[in-house]
């Protein structure tokens, strides 16, 4: 079968590597799935960089978030049959419960085999139905994306009533999922983009106020401005050191960081003063657990919510898919499909 390996990490894209590999056979407990789809992260373009905190192991199959179809499955398997769609969970031993300390030993794609091959076998607890009105090059961009904003959104700090207003940065993957479940939920969104042409399509998804952060480099103050001297409920920080001072004025006292990413960097040194003073909430947040994956599928399929893809690529354009990553212009997910 096909399948990418990064040989030698280090060279982002072109790390990645097709190679002709022996097809995989489901152990006890596992699922053989066909993969049709997979979608990409910032992480997995860190794996292939050499960025990424833990090493990938030699000679892995990269990419975290995919989607496909059970074709087999090994003995003593109960909750699947051969046909059933599925999307693999980014953590493999995280059922549900507390972050286990050694979780990200098991996250797929890095120091475990990920998504991007022919077939891949999984454990049968690591993976979760695809709602029913999804396409697979939908249901691949659940794993991580999606959950880490569902996690945010709607499972971390205090139950937000509808009305609440949640703040997003940027019209990254995991802000644009953290838009379409707060929207979903009632809640008001003030979204930042630093492009004219994306602001356009937040309105048009819904979002009420959106501030241009290249335009408008004090967005803290138009946001206290949009929530009159209140400040937020809620801030999906995506940004890291480059916009966490701004998101601590923003948000409102006694409100909740959910600091997810560091697109701006993560090791400069930051105010405190308001997270005490104010009695800011600043929670460090991620992917959730399989158990989570399985809310966040039932609510996509309730509300028979879509996720923005923004290009499909093929298989063999892999390495190009992986680049595009990098393009400023990108609204929604890049995804590459299998045949
Ligand atoms: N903790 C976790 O488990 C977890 C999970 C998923 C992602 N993450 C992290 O979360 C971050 C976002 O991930 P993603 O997949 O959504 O990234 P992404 O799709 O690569 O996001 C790119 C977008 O970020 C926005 N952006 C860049 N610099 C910005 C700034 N200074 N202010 C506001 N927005 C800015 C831009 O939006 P505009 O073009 O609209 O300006 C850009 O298009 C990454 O650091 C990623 O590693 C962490």
């Amino acid at each position: 079968m096909k399948a990418f390996n990064i040989i030698e990490a280090g060279k982002g894209p072109e790390s990645w590597t097709l190679v002709d590999v022996p097809e995989p056979a489901p152990g006890p407990g596992e699922v053989l799935i066909r993969v049709r789809a997979v979608s990409l992260n910032t992480r997995d373009l860190m794996v292939a960089s050499g960025y990424f905190p833990i090493p990938p192991k030699a000679n892995v199959i990269p990419v975290s978030d995919g989607a496909g179809e059970i074709v087999a499955v090994g003995a003593g398997v109960t909750r699947w049959t051969v046909g059933d769609r599925v999307f693999g969970s980014y953590y493999q031993d995280w059922p549900y419960g507390q972050f286990p300390a050694d979780a990200e030993l098991r996250g797929l794609g890095g120091p475990i085999d990920g998504m991007l091959a022919d077939l891949v076998t999984l454990p049968e607890s690591g993976v979760v139905r695809v709602p029913d009105h999804l396409s697979y090059e939908e249901a691949s961009t659940l794993p991580v994306a999606a959950l880490t904003a569902w996690n945010a959104v709607m499972e971390s700090g205090p139950r937000m009533a509808p009305g609440a207003t949640v703040l997003t940065l940027g019209t990254g993957g995991v802000s644009l999922f953290a838009i379409q479940f707060a929207l979903a939920s009632g809640f008001r969104v003030i979204a930042t983009t630093s492009s004219r042409e994306k602001a356009e399509r937040l309105r048009s998804l819904g979002v009420s106020d959106v501030i241009n952060y290249k335009e408008t480099p004090d967005w803290e103050q138009e946001v206290l401005r949009l929530t009159n001297g209140q400040g937020v409920d809620q801030v999906i920080e995506v940004g890291g050191t480059g916009t966490l001072p701004k998101s601590l004025q923003a948000v409102r006292s006694g409100g909740l960081v959910n600091l997810i990413g560091l697109l701006t960097g993560y090791n400069d040194p930051i105010d405190t003063s308001p997270i005490l003073f104010r009695k800011i909430r600043l929670h460090g947040s991620g992917v959730g657990p399989v158990q989570m994956a399985e809310s966040m599928a039932r609510t996509i399929a309730a509300l028979q919510l879509k996720p923005i893809i923004a290009e499909v690529f093929g298989f063999e354009q892999a390495k190009d898919a992986l680049a595009k990553l990098q393009d400023s212009a990108t609204f929604g997910k890049i995804v590459i499909r299998l045949d």
